[in-house]
């Protein structure tokens, strides 16, 4: 975490990583607008590490202020993203000579990668590399994800909006159940993200608090999934209430170990892809109980849902990547910027750096003392935790054809000095 002079030239490359969200972009805009503030020229690369390998650097120089500033409220990925690993040094240091060939080509010397432990995981393999290979780079990661499973952080970006979508989706479609329950659907299943870690399922929690409030049941990817436990308590609460909502994380697993719903695809860095766990419960309950049910799988529409996105996230998002900048600048290297929070009512936070290698590879879980006893529901800690990450609202500007009116760059190419290379 040495901070070391600040170099007299040169460029910075901002970089998007992995599943992007609702606020990506606002980080985006927090680093551009800061790095011009400080006179520093910003380079992105185009579909993250793949860009700088590939040589697809964009010239964020060509986009207006205006531009720049309705990355602040566009979701997606501006400059796009990518799911790549880059292997040990040891195993593929044809790639990084190859970074190293275009940094040291287009004079970059800070680098910013913006994304989960992945990334953090690849920002820290760069800034070894430039130790290894005597060029000066500065490497900073930039916290992103809305699985909320880094470490070191109180919460990552991303995260506050997925949470509210759900929290409000939880409760809205909860109304419409309870409305049809009499003669139609009993049940109502949504499936949400979260690989391994059920922080986005316990969002939904905040749809109601007392007993019979929705959701009635949330299954963890924390739990081994209990069927006949869970079969039990939707019967019960379909007795006594006249219907039951259950958010399901897509990483729940069986006492086997087996996702309950995979896919059967895996990305560059092994991860099972997921989805259809909806559906599964659905028929088993249809199956075993012969309910009248309705699932939703919201997937994509979760993290890009910028029109109910926190505004504290926002807020959040943008921070970190301001403050990303600020630390490049002052000669840190391998650190993140991680979101403290000081105080849980008045909820405060603020930005302090992190050693990379804390946050690269590791998952959060939920803790314990998060999950009820029976495992289908959050406790007081939890709210105390979650309720904070989803306050404020962060309108959208409007046009006249009734859609938010968001943002696209022009995203210029930088033109190359070198060889092509395909990673
Ligand atoms: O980035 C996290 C995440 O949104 C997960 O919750 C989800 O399982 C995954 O990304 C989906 O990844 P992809 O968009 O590459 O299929």
């Amino acid at each position: 975490m040495k901070s070391q002079a600040r170099p007299a030239t040169g460029r910075l490359l901002y970089a998007q990583s992995g599943g992007v969200t609702a606020v990506i972009n606002a980080t985006a805009a927090g680093v551009i607008q800061t790095a011009r503030a400080h006179g520093i020229k910003v380079y992105a690369a185009r579909n993250g590490i793949l860009g700088a390998l590939r040589e697809d650097l964009i010239d964020t120089g060509k986009e207006s202020a205006a531009a720049i500033e309705t990355l602040r409220h566009t979701p997606g990925g501006a400059f796009g993203s990518c799911r790549y690993k880059l292997k040990s040094l040891e195993a593929n240091r044809a790639e990084y000579e190859r970074l190293i060939e275009v940094l040291r080509a287009h004079d970059i010397r800070w680098f910013l990668y913006n994304g989960g432990n992945d990334s953090a995981d690849t920002a820290l393999k760069i800034s070894q590399l430039g130790k290894a290979m005597g060029y000066d780079i500065r490497c900073i990661g930039v916290p992103k994800t809305v699985d909320n499973d880094l470490a070191v952080t109180d919460c990552c970006p991303g995260f506050g909006s997925v949470a509210k979508y759900t929290a409000i989706s939880t409760l809205e479609a909860s109304l419409d159940v309870a409305s049809m329950a009499d003669t139609s659907t009993k049940v109502f299943i949504l499936e949400v993200m979260g690989r391994h870690a059920g922080w986005i399922a316990a969002a939904a929690g905040l749809a109601g608090e007392s007993a019979d409030a929705p959701p009635h049941i949330i299954l963890f990817p924390e739990r081994v999934f209990d069927e006949a436990a869970f079969l039990a308590k939707v019967k019960a609460t379909v007795e006594r209430v006249g219907w039951c909502t259950v958010v399901a994380s897509e990483g729940i697993r069986n006492a086997e170990g087996q996702f309950l719903a995979e896919a059967g695809t895996r990305d560059a860095f092994g991860h099972t892809q997921l989805g259809g766990v909806a559906p599964v419960l659905a028929a088993l309950v249809k199956e075993k109980l012969g309910y009248k049910y309705h699932w939703a799988l919201p997937d994509y529409l979760q993290r890009s849902a910028r029109h109910a996105a926190s505004k504290t996230d926002a807020d959040q998002a943008y921070a970190v990547g301001k403050a990303a900048v600020e630390y490049a600048l002052a000669g840190m290297n391998a650190v993140m910027p991680v979101i403290t929070r000081t105080s849980d009512s008045p909820y405060r936070w603020k930005i302090e750096p992190a050693s990379l290698d804390k946050i690269a590879n590791r998952e959060k879980k939920m803790p314990a003392g998060f999950l009820t006893r029976d495992g289908f529901g959050i406790t007081a800690a939890a709210r105390r935790y979650l309720s904070p990450l989803i306050q404020g609202e962060a309108p959208l500007p409007y046009g006249r054809d009734g859609l938010p009116k968001y943002g696209s760059l022009k995203n210029v190419a930088v033109k190359r000095k070198l060889a092509a290379f395909a990673p």
